[in-house]
């Protein structure tokens, strides 16, 4: 049977048994002490512990699960290449009964499935027993002893020699050091020639024995003291060697020949792999594997390994990252690295001098892609990571190694001269130094387990002791540099994909060019497949501490992908939500992505209505008020707040009033980062004691008066909130309040023209103007109070126009002092700058995110300042605005109006004007710089 073959047929056996067949989980472990997912059981552990009820009809899943076993209680990376059947990377493939069937189905099946349907010779299957040793927990499993026997006894075999016993060591299956757990029965195979070693090799660390199938009885909870407890219910977690399994049905052409040696590398799982690696580096895979001390295994023997090696660790390199597990300096990433730098130097053992190892991702994302689409969606991805990473380490990995032969070359010749004095015959033991061993891992990124093994094959040790002592001391010399700087909020445990947020300001919140990108899974909920996908830098807030996610668009090769949701997955991380899951595939560089900006405008309106709302609600009710929780959308914000009663109709009329007085004050607002250590202290900063914070708090800080740590995003000034108004306050729960408002443009979404049909003069006024769609009677909100919001009577309606009016003007004002400021400020600079060398001075400026309304006022400042000519390009939401001036007593030799027809169509636009002013605008921010080189041009030709 082919690998495929295999899968499915495992697959469709425990369907047919009423199994639901389900996706394997990424590689990122969902449990936090977990480096990558180790088995086929993690995504089980809270239906296991009976956190989370069981999801399948029938309680009985199957699957094929990627697994890693690179790091942590399971471990295997040491022995990959040196032998026929460990790996880094693998598929498990598992069934599981929660709660429902037991030891006797999950042993009969095991026993049909490998007997009956596979034709396993069942003279050559032995099976484990838990038998505990005296420090063990649970009790000899007699129960699963008792189905094997009679198994065996009923297919002539006899039991006492193919049922074999193991301790807690061998047969009680533990997923980390605490979790759900329990006794487990192995299923191992004898694969000598002749098949008849009784039972001997079992659990000997033979690769003439194997396991194959571990069947676990879930039954207890690991917890951190080293205690078991019960389980309210008994599970079954069943997991076989996909690979394994392969190997021995491929290997042995179908149970005929034992008498070549059974490995998972001779099999169609990794046979595409070594045709590649083979063609790289010339080189044919011969299978032999390695005898005799390190130093005398003879050539083929040594680029086997290599070979083995650089299919195993492609594997897990691509898988990981496919799942969005990137190398770096730490945890899982670190893993990683060290995977691609040992394959990379194997690589090189071959003689392939070439960056080589992101050329086998297509072998894999081809031969795979259709069991585990990811491949498919992030093989781009995976190979510009992965070659990167090769290119980084390439980079010093010769000099590394010559700096590795010197040294054991020196030795070689100590050792040699030591052998000659030697009088006993005790072997001389070499150690390779710690300090080259760090300089290694220092300068040239030799991982420390590389440097160990390149010492092994030169039968050297590396004095560990010395690497670590000097390694603490640089991990001191960091730390001390670190206290120097702010320390960021960061915990890598716990990080998916690191997305940079650079969306705090909203001016950087379009067009963000997105460096890397990775897809995970599609997910279906509720008919709608939905996916979630990591970009970074990224200029979208992820759902968090109230605030809503961010929609928007990314856009790539003249398509546009619509995010609906960003979600935060971790500290570090967020993922956007799109349901055009069909085009996520072609996603390519350049990328970029764009934030709904009127809806973030609106959802940093409320934000900041949300602090300046608690500050009044303090003032007005006393410092009793605490937070309760938060709403702050597009639509509304929701404040849920500690207060023993229903507020007074004059207790909410003043704390509205608060608010309006203090928006309408135009207080700017700003953010900075503190040490917690030091917020903490801070008295007037609002805090929620009992709250988690990270090392680093974020202080957001209205006009003095409101201070709050908060990681939203926030207006800069308060007059940007717009018009406020409450909309209702009502209980959720004894002694918590809830008041909902609304602020700016999400007041006309609220109010309904119910009174329409009472006024028709009003219904005149609200055809004229969309601003007075002003008749409240919002039936959703069920408000226990009322007052002027429920717009009964004209004259509220009056008011809130006349408020909305008076905002809009004053913002208008505070907008254009501002701008008289920076106008000025500009002014006076650049005409320090002015190009006074030919016969008209001349200032050519570009005002990065100005508009016309700015260019106008900084050329009425420059005139103050300057005479000659003068040509301005500003760019804001995407515009390009052109403004040219022209002194009187230069218009006879240029006009201000031909300056501009001249520069504008480089932005793809036009404009004109009078001799001595003229604007005009365009659409191709991009053109700018030609735009003013063109206005040089023609200047520098008077
Ligand atoms: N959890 C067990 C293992 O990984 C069986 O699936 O071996």
């Amino acid at each position: 049977m082919k690998s495929a073959e295999i899968r499915e047929s495992f697959l469709d056996f425990f369907k047919e048994r009423q199994h639901t067949i389900v996706p394997s989980s990424s590689l990122m472990p969902d449990s936090p002490g977990l480096l990558f997912t180790n088995a086929g059981m993690n995504q089980f552990v809270p239906i296991f512990l009976n956190e989370q009820p069981c999801p399948f009809e029938t309680y009985r899943a199957a699957n094929t699960q990627k697994c890693i076993r690179a790091g942590g209680k399971h471990n295997d990376l040491e022995d990959v290449g040196l032998d026929t059947y460990h790996h880094t990377y693998f598929e498990m493939l598992g069934n599981w009964s929660f709660g429902e069937y037991f030891k006797k189905e999950a042993i009969e099946w095991a026993w049909e499935l490998l007997i009956e349907e596979w034709k396993f010779p069942k003279n050559r299957l032995y099976a484990t027993v838990y038998k505990p040793g005296k420090r063990d927990p649970a009790e000899f499993d007699q129960e699963a002893y008792d189905i094997w026997k009679g198994l065996f006894k009923k297919a002539g075999l006899d039991p006492e020699i193919h049922i074999v016993y193991g301790n807690k060591k061998d047969n009680f299956w533990m997923m980390g050091e605490t979790g759900p757990c329990g006794p487990c029965s192995e299923i191992h195979m004898d694969l000598t020639p002749k098949g008849d070693t009784k039972g001997k090799l079992v659990n000997a660390d033979s690769p003439l024995c194997m396991e194959i199938w571990n069947l676990v009885f879930i039954q207890f909870n690991a917890d951190e003291g080293g205690g078991f407890s019960d389980l309210p219910f008994r599970h079954v977690d069943t997991g076989m060697g996909f690979e394994r399994v392969c190997a021995i049905m491929q290997g042995s052409k179908g149970f005929k020949d034992f008498t070549k040696p059974i490995s998972n590398y001779n099999t169609d799982v990794f046979s595409p792999l070594f045709k590649e690696v083979s063609k790289l580096c010339k080189k044919k895979y011969k299978a032999t594997l390695p005898s005799g001390r390190p130093e005398e295994l003879n050539a083929d023997m040594t680029n086997d390994v290599a070979m083995r090696v650089i299919v195993d660790h492609i594997r897990a390199l691509t898988f990981s990252i496919a799942d969005g597990i990137l190398p770096s300096n730490e945890g899982r990433g670190y893993v990683l690295r060290r995977i691609l730098r040992r394959a990379v130097r194997y690589g090189r053992q071959l003689g392939i001098k070439e960056l080589f190892l992101y050329k086998l991702v297509p072998v894999i994302t081809e031969q795979l892609g259709f069991v585990f689409p990811e491949l498919k969606r992030n093989g781009a991805a995976i190979t510009r990571v992965i070659k990167g990473e090769e290119e980084s380490f390439t980079k010093t990995l010769d000099r590394g190694i010559e700096l590795f032969n010197q040294h054991v070359e020196k030795n070689k010749r100590f050792l040699k001269a030591a052998q000659m004095t030697a009088t006993s015959d005790t072997p001389i033991q070499i150690e390779f130094p710690g300090d080259v061993a760090f300089e290694l891992y220092d300068t040239y990124g030799f991982p420390l387990d590389l440097t160990e093994l390149m010492a092994r094959e030169n039968n050297m040790t590396v004095d560990i002791q010395k690497f670590e002592k000097l390694m603490d001391e640089q991990r001191q010399r960091s730390k001390d540099a670190q206290k120097k700087s702010v320390i960021k909020v960061k915990d890598s445990d716990e990080q998916h994909i690191n997305t940079d947020f650079v969306g705090f300001d909203l001016k950087t919140g379009v067009n963000v060019e997105v460096c890397n990108f990775f897809i995970d899974e599609p997910e279906e909920k509720g008919g709608t497949v939905t996916a979630r996908l990591y970009i970074t830098p990224t200029p979208f807030y992820g759902e968090m501490g109230g605030q809503v996610g961010d929609t928007g668009i990314l856009e790539f090769g003249g398509e546009a992908i619509e995010i609906i949701d960003t979600l935060k997955s971790s500290p570090d991380s967020t993922a956007l939500i799109t349901e055009q899951v069909g085009l996520l595939e072609e996603i390519s560089f350049p990328l970029k992505a764009s934030v709904n900006l009127d809806r973030r405008k609106r959802i940093e309106s409320h934000h900041s209505a949300t602090h300046i709302l608690h500050w009044a609600l303090r003032e007005v009710l006393g410092n009793t008020v605490s937070q309760k929780g938060s709403y702050v959308g597009p639509d509304r914000l929701r404040f849920d707040f500690s207060h023993p009663e229903a507020m007074t109709e004059k207790e909410i009329k003043k704390v509205e009033k608060l608010v309006i007085e203090r928006v309408e004050h135009d207080a700017g607002v700003q953010w900075y980062e503190l040490p917690y250590k030091e917020a903490k202290k801070d008295n007037s900063i609002m805090q929620f004691f009992g709250d988690k914070y990270g090392d680093t708090v974020r202080v957001v800080d209205i006009g003095g008066f409101s201070k709050e740590l908060c990681g939203g995003t926030h207006v800069s000034s308060t007059l940007d909130i717009g018009c406020f108004r409450l909309i209702s306050e009502s209980a959720i729960a004894a002694g918590v309040r809830r008041i909902e408002a609304v602020c700016g443009d999400a007041i006309n979404d609220h109010l309904k023209p119910v009174f329409v049909k009472q006024n028709e003069e009003v219904a005149q006024l609200l055809k004229k103007s969309p601003k007075a769609r002003i008749t409240l009677d919002e039936p959703n909100l069920k408000p226990e109070v009322s007052w002027d919001l429920h717009l009964k009577n004209r004259s509220a309606i009056e008011k809130l126009k006349a408020d909305i009016h008076k905002l809009e003007k004053k913002h208008a004002k505070a907008q254009e002092a501002r701008m008289q400021k920076e106008a000025a400020h500009l002014a006076e600079e650049w005409t320090k700058e002015a190009d006074t060398s030919g016969p008209i001075p001349f200032l050519i400026k570009h005002a990065k995110g100005g508009d016309g309304k700015f260019l106008q006022i900084t050329l009425g400042e420059l005139k103050n300042h300057f005479e000659g000519v003068v040509v301005l390009a500003g760019d804001s939401n995407n515009k390009v605005a052109l403004a040219a001036s022209v002194s009187k007593k230069f218009t006879k030799q240029i006009k201000a109006g031909d300056i501009i027809k001249e520069i504008a169509p480089h932005v793809g636009g036009k404009g004109g004007g009078r001799p001595e002013l003229a604007q005009g605008g365009g659409t191709e921010p991009n053109g700018i710089a030609l735009a003013l080189k063109s206005a040089k041009t023609l200047l520098n030709k008077i």
